[in-house]
């Protein structure tokens, strides 16, 4: 059981590649938390700092109130999992289960106990006695979670450990991995880039995107509420539909308007824009994100809200049995048409598809129809097309927290511009700016090359370079 603190935390490696910026998070004791995102955003870069295998380039890591940037990864009482977990081939289940306690010279009954407990959790009791090559992947997986249960840390670090198995077994894996966390009661930290296992395990997801953190949240909140368009992307699938739009109408009566639809906004959602003006009959363009889920063709949902629909094609139809997929095409403006020879072959490369809906499996649409789709605007996102932040706030509250430091920000920056101008007599642009330059960039490099102590492997560690010797 413990809590961390992981502040301002940066990785560079020598060869100067920045692999993780300003990190910063507070993990609650018995947590579960997800790390998430692309391949080499610097999860397991981070993982590997919080076990101490990968010196931190800079910022603080705490481990229940204490300062561990410079304790060794075997005093730290943390386990973890490899993405490329390894094994003992040599020796039995239980021995590789057991290796890490003899290590510690824990009393063999005791060993005895706690590898049976683990063996029966896990499910691997009649393996026991087996040899790692006389399993599956699976039960090897099993074994590689079962050698760090043992170990009963206070946290519990797993680097995709569910990605050599095959879809069920992972479905399977997925639920147990969730059961041992709420047995344990301990810290869980898992790094993963399937949103399935990210939304179904975490009791927050952090994540990220070339080594910095773009959001962390509770799963549906992250649903909810994408802080940007690429964590509107990332979580969901398939992926959320996005349109370049413009915001057109009155301030009572707020249209988004993309390719030659125009749609109703609903009240309540304008008014949580943080600032309308800024958008609202303005060049500002802005992106129009819409979930497959929240587009509907139901009759009776169309002919309701006719403010709300859109004309589109459709182009392929996708049933999967539980639900059909429409892959659709957006109505073409006039001169588009125009522009159009019908006796021109093609490509069926360049045809592109502009939306996805999840549509009800007993939908009766065929390729080629031309129906109305209605879009549930009270679920749509809009994001600045240029910073790609969200433009709309969750409730009021945060809009109004959003404007007071923007206002409280405008207000330091005049500041120090004014005092730039008559104290130093410095241009007053490059004070300001110095006054927004954030916290964050400080010389990260300053330590870069200081020699430090190299942290010594954790036994894992060692397991993983014993059996590369081994193979
Ligand atoms: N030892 C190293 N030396 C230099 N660069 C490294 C080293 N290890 C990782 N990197 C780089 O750091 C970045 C983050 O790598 P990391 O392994 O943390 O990614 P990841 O999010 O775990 O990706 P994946 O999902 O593929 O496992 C990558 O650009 C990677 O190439
Ligand atoms: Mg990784």
């Amino acid at each position: 059981m413990a809590s961390l603190q992981l502040k301002n935390i940066y990785k560079v490696y020598p060869s100067g590649v920045t692999a993780v910026s300003d990190f910063n998070l507070d993990i609650q004791d018995k947590e579960f938390i997800v790390f998430v995102g692309p391949s080499g955003c610097g999860k397991s870069t981070t993982l590997r700092m919080i076990a101490g295998l990968e010196e931190i380039s800079d910022g603080e890591l705490y481990i229940d109130g204490n300062l561990v940037n410079n304790v060794a990864p075997k005093d730290r009482d943390i386990a973890m999992v490899f993405q490329n977990y390894a094994l003992y081939p040599h020796m039995t289940v239980y021995d590789n289960m057991a290796f890490g306690l003899k290590l510690r010279k824990v009393p063999k009954p005791e060993i005895d106990e706690r590898v049976k407990e683990a063996a029966r959790i896990l499910g691997i009791e009649m393996y026991l006695t087996r040899k790692p090559k006389a399993l599956s992947g699976g039960q090897r997986q099993r074994v590689a979670l079962g050698r760090a249960i043992v170990r009963e840390p206070k946290v519990f670090l797993l680097d995709e450990p569910l990605s050599n198995l095959d879809a069920k077994l992972r479905a399977q894996m997925r639920t147990e991995i969730t059961k041992i966390h709420n047995r344990l009661a301990t810290t869980f930290i898992y790094v993963t880039h399937d949103q399935v296992e990210a939304m179904t395990m975490g009791t927050r997801i952090v994540v990220m995107k070339d080594g910095f953190m773009q959001q962390v949240d509770a799963p549906q909140a992250l649903y909810d509420y994408p802080i940007n368009q690429f964590v509107a992307g990332f979580i969901g699938t398939p992926q959320m539909n996005f349109f370049a739009a413009k915001l057109t109408g009155t301030k009572n009566k707020v249209y988004v308007e993309f390719g030659e639809e125009k749609i109703l906004l609903p009240k309540d959602k304008v008014d949580l824009i943080y600032n309308l003006d800024e958008y609202l009959n303005t060049d500002k363009e802005i992106t129009f994100g819409v979930r497959p889920e929240d587009l509907h063709i139901e009759k009776d949902l169309v002919d309701k809200y006719p403010d709300s629909c859109m004309e589109v094609e459709v182009d392929v139809v996708e049933m999967l049995g539980s639900e059909t997929l429409l892959y659709c095409k957006l109505r073409k403006s006039e001169e588009e048409q125009a522009q159009e020879n019908p006796d021109e072959i093609k490509s069926i490369v360049d045809d592109v598809y502009n939306l996805v809906a999840k549509v009800d499996s007993r939908a009766q649409v065929k390729r080629g129809d031309v129906i109305k789709m209605l879009i549930d605007t009270q679920h749509c996102h809009l994001f600045d097309k240029e910073t790609e932040m969200t433009i709309v706030a969750r409730d009021q509250e945060a809009r109004k927290a959003y404007l007071e430091n923007k206002a409280e920000e405008a207000a330091k920056a005049a500041a120090a511009a004014e005092a730039g101008e008559t104290a130093e007599g410095a241009p007053a642009a490059e004070a300001a700016q110095a006054a927004e330059e954030p916290k964050a960039k400080k010389n990260i490099f300053k330590d870069l090359f200081k020699k430090k102590k190299k942290p010594a492997e954790t036994e894992e560690a060692e397991t993983s370079e014993e059996e590369k010797k081994d193979e």
